[in-house]
């Protein structure tokens, strides 16, 4: 089975404070992909079979909300802002900036898997735009040279072997 016994176990745990069986998908997606950085299609199938769905209602959830990544990402997931106000304040910019300086293009992971970039539609940050969102954390006010600082920054964490982009992840507490 895909799913892990540590993403049954929390599961199982929580299982008594959700009203229906179908409440917990999306808990479960959220831990399949804490854990597994994605969810693949034959996780899918295990959450479905775990909690006694039917498939397409859990291929429905997951496909609809793009918090869910179906497809493997790098260690460093970078999805920056574009809507109008991160564009007004230079979410253009910081878009060339990271392209050249990973050398993909939106969609793309980078060829040492550390990196995926790709465009977001509205943080709902609009206020501290532009925004940068890096895994689970949010990157606001930014320009280039903050940018490539904090580029920089993630790139000693990962040669360090730490975890980038998660400290505001807290067990048990889904966005
Ligand atoms: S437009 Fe970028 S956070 Fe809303």
């Amino acid at each position: 089975m895909a799913i892990s016994e540590k993403v049954k176990k929390t599961i199982e745990g929580i299982r008594h404070q959700f009203p229906t069986t179908q409440a917990l998908l999306i808990p479960l997606l959220h831990e399949i992909q804490q854990d597994k950085n994605w969810i693949s299609p034959e996780s899918l199938k295990d959450a479905a079979e775990f909690l006694e769905l039917p498939l397409a209602k859990v291929k429905e959830v997951a496909t609809f909300y793009t918090m869910f990544k179906l497809e493997p990402v790098g260690k460093v997931n970078l999805q920056l802002c574009v809507n109008i106000s991160c564009w007004l304040n230079g979410s253009e910019k910081l878009l060339h900036c990271m392209e050249k300086r990973l050398k993909i293009g939106c969609g793309e992971t980078t060829a040492d898997g550390k990196y995926t970039l790709s465009e977001a539609e509205c943080l709902a940050s609009c206020g501290t735009a532009p925004v940068l969102q890096v895994n689970e954390d949010y990157y606001e006010n930014l320009d280039v040279p903050q940018l490539n600082k904090l580029l920089d920054q993630f790139d000693s964490e990962l040669a360090a072997g730490k975890v980038v982009g998660k400290s505001t992840h807290q067990p048990g507490v889904w966005p």
